[in-house]
Formats: structure tokens, C-alpha cells, sequence
């Protein structure tokens, strides 16, 4: 049996891939078109392993996806590709638009003409799972209750609104065709293999090279923060056990102000790595300007997901963000590899403006 990964080189699509392989026996087909978010650094465990088929190309070329599909024949498909940075989309939607809406609407065409083509036990076998956000819910205040499978979509960025999109598209192949779809909105990951333009990963690298740590506002905005693998076995488990057309909205229980995020990395930095010359790490927090637009508070009710599925969290804020900084730590190789040219390029638009 064989599954088909978008998006595998990526943060969440690497993780998922590297986990699938270690603890299922099916083969992976991974198709990224390695972005500058893709990067096979994070795979190069698996050189040589026969179970895992890299294939370089856009989700939003339906020719060669049905090449793909009809090659390899996957059980399912499981939608990880995106443009997934919200500063980047604020700059540049364009990008946003193409991949995660056309894109995502080209693969749901394909796979569709595939899924019909499949013999009766394939077809009603099949699944396509959409990995989706919980930002397409728009943002809270501090006295709302979390957000649940029923509140109204309310996306506020250019990222959240093209996710929104490739949503309802999804939701709308299965209504009217019968695709046999299911959808994950999930909160804020963080652990191993992040991309350090996301707040977690670029505070531990600047802290560690310096620099100062840029907290956007009054860094009093929340987030729920969810390890990276909670969130890949969540997904196996809805692919597992889902209800066809279903969404199920994934969360960590660990809702925290930005400004404790980062303090929470600089007091474990502190203590594994203290800084050469005294002082603490705390001590580069700048505030700068803020986001445009920045929602202010998400949080996940993630009840339906344990009730009907029996899926919960394994770590909690404290042991996953400790995890994370030791990886970083162990890992400045990857770390290196993927600061290159095209990243100092981003920091220095986004960051030199603002401080
Ligand atoms: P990422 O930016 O780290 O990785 C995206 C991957 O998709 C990259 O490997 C990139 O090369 C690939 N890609 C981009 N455009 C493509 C295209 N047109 N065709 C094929 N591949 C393409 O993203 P991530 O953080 O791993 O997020 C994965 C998914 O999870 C996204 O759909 C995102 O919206 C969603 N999500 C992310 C988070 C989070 O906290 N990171 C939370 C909830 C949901
Ligand atoms: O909620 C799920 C979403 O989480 C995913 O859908 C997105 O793909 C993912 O990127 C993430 O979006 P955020 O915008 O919440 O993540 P980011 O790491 O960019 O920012 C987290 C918070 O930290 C946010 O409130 C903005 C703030 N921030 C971020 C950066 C990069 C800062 O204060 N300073 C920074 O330099």
C-alpha cells in the first residue's frame, strides 16, 4: 500500500514523512516543488530507504499529479502543501493564491479524475485528508471561548483567507462529487526541522547568534502551541478513523502570550547554553512594530477530536519546548544549510524596516 504527501519536504510534511516511515509499512510518495520552506535536508535519513519515492513538482500541475497517481496508485492523499507564512503573505499574496487555491483546487481535480477511475473496494477505501489552519476562524478576544468545528470562518490575513479557500473547495468535492475528503484545522506547531521564520526557531537562532529577538506590538498576543508530532499522530489517526467530510480541529491545550513563548526559550537557553560574557538571553527581546492585522488570540477546542477519535496531546508546552531547543542545539548543521542567501534575503526585508 502507498500514500501520496504534498508538501513532504516541508516543516509539518518532513516530520510527518520521517514519522510515517518509521512507525507504518507503507511507501510515501512525497510531491514539493522545494519552495524556499522545502527542503530535503530534513529527509536525508531516508537516502537509500526504497519506501520513501521523492517526486520534485507543484500541486498545481494536474498533468503530472495524474502521472503520479496513476504510477504509484496511493490509498490516500495527504494535503500538506501551502504557502504557510502569514508575514510573507502580508508582502507578497500572489503566491498564496496560486498554491493554496488554485493549487489545491488543481490536485482535488486530479485526484478526483484518479478516485473515479478506481475499482469499487479502492474507491470507497480511498481518503484525501486537507491539512488545514486554525486562523481560518479569525481571532478571539481573551474571553471567547476556543474555537470549535462550528464557528463561522472569519479569516483575517491574506495566508488565512487563501487557507479559508482551499477549505471550502475541499468541503464542496465532497458535497458534490462524493471525493472522500476530511479536513484538520490545526493551532501553531513548533519542534524539530522549523523553518526560522516562524517565532519559535528564529528566537533560538537569534538568540544563540546575538541578535536581538523581535516581538511584534506588546507581545501580548496568544497563541496554542502544538509539538509537531502530536500533531502528526492526530493526523494518522484522522486518516485512520475519520467521518468522511468531517473537519476535526486539532490543538495542544497550551495557549500562551508570545512574550512568555519567548521567555520560556530564553530561561531553557539560559541553562544548556549560557551566553559567553554574562548576562541573559532575555536581555535581546526588542519590541517592534506590529503585524499588520495581527489577530490576537486563537485557541483550539480540540474535544471532538479525543471524544470521537480518541486523540489527545502526548506533550505539554514545557517538555515540547525543551525538545525543541535541545534539537536546535544538536542540529546546527541543518540550521546552517537552511540560513542561506534566499533566508538572509527575508530577514533583512522584513526585520530592517521594523526595528
Ligand atoms: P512549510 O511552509 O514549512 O512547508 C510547505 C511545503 O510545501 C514546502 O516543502 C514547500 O516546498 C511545499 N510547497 C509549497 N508550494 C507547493 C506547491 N505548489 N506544490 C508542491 N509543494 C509545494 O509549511 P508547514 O508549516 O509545514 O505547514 C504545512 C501545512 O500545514 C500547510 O498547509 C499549513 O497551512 C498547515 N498548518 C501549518 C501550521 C504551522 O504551525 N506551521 C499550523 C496549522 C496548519
Ligand atoms: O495558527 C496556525 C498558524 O500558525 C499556521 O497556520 C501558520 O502556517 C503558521 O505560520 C503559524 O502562524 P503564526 O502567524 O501564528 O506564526 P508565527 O510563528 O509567524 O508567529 C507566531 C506569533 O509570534 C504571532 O503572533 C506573530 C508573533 N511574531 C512572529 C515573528 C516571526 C513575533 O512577535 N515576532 C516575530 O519575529
Amino acid at each position: 500500500m502507498t500514500i501520496l504527501v504534498s508538501g513532504g519536504a516541508g516543516f509539518i510534511g518532513g516530520n510527518f514523512v520521517l514519522d510515517w516511515i518509521e512507525l507504518q509499512e507503507e511507501t510515501v510518495i512525497n510531491l514539493d516543488r522545494l519552495t524556499y520552506a522545502g527542503n530535503l535536508d530534513t529527509l536525508k535519513g531516508l537516502k537509500g530507504n526504497n519506501r520513501h519515492i521523492f517526486a520534485h513538482g507543484d500541486i498545481g500541475d494536474r498533468e503530472f499529479v495524474r502521472e503520479l497517481l496513476a504510477m504509484h496508485r496511493p490509498r490516500a492523499v495527504i494535503n500538506f502543501a501551502a504557502e504557510s507564512h502569514v508575514d510573507r503573505s502580508i508582502h507578497g499574496p500572489g503566491d498564496f493564491i496560486q498554491t493554496n487555491v488554485v493549487g489545491t483546487f488543481n490536485l482535488l481535480e486530479a485526484v478526483r479524475g484518479y478516485w473515479d477511475g478506481l475499482p469499487d473496494d479502492e474507491k470507497q477505501a480511498f481518503r484525501f485528508l486537507h491539512v488545514s489552519t486554525d486562523e481560518v476562524y479569525g481571532t478571539l478576544s481573551k474571553d471567547d471561548a476556543p474555537f470549535n468545528e462550528l464557528n463561522r470562518y472569519e479569516p483575517n490575513s491574506p495566508y488565512s483567507a487563501s487557507k479559508a479557500a482551499s477549505d471550502h473547495l475541499v468541503r464542496a468535492w465532497h458535497h458534490t462529487y462524493g471525493l472522500p475528503v476530511l479536513t484538520t484545522n490545526c493551532s501553531n506547531n513548533y519542534g524539530p526541522y522549523h523553518f526560522p521564520e516562524k517565532l519559535i526557531p528564529l528566537v533560538i537562532l537569534n538568540a544563540l547568534s546575538g541578535k536581538t529577538l523581535p516581538i511584534y506590538g506588546d507581545g501580548q498576543q496568544i497563541r496554542d502551541w502544538l509539538y509537531v508530532r502530536d500533531h502528526c499522530s492526530a493526523i494518522r489517526r484522522v486518516l485512520e478513523a475519520g467521518t468522511l467530510g468531517e473537519t476535526y480541529n486539532v490543538g495542544g491545550w497550551n495557549e500562551k502570550p508570545n512574550l512568555d513563548v519567548v521567555h520560556a526559550i530564553c530561561a531553557i537557553l539560559d541553562e544548556l547554553r549560557p551566553k559567553t560574557g554574562g548576562g541573559k538571553y532575555s536581555d535581546q527581546i526588542t519590541f517592534v512594530k506590529d503585524r499588520p492585522g495581527h489577530d490576537r488570540r486563537y485557541a483550539i477546542d480540540a474535544g471532538k477530536i479525543e471524544r470521537e477519535l480518541g486523540w489527545k496531546p502526548q506533550e505539554t508546552f514545557e517538555t515540547g519546548i525543551r525538545k525543541t531547543v535541545e534539537w536546535y542545539l544538536a542540529n546546527q548543521d541543518w540550521v546552517g544549510n537552511v540560513t542561506s542567501g534566499a533566508y538572509r534575503e527575508w530577514v533583512g526585508k522584513q526585520y530592517e524596516v521594523q526595528s
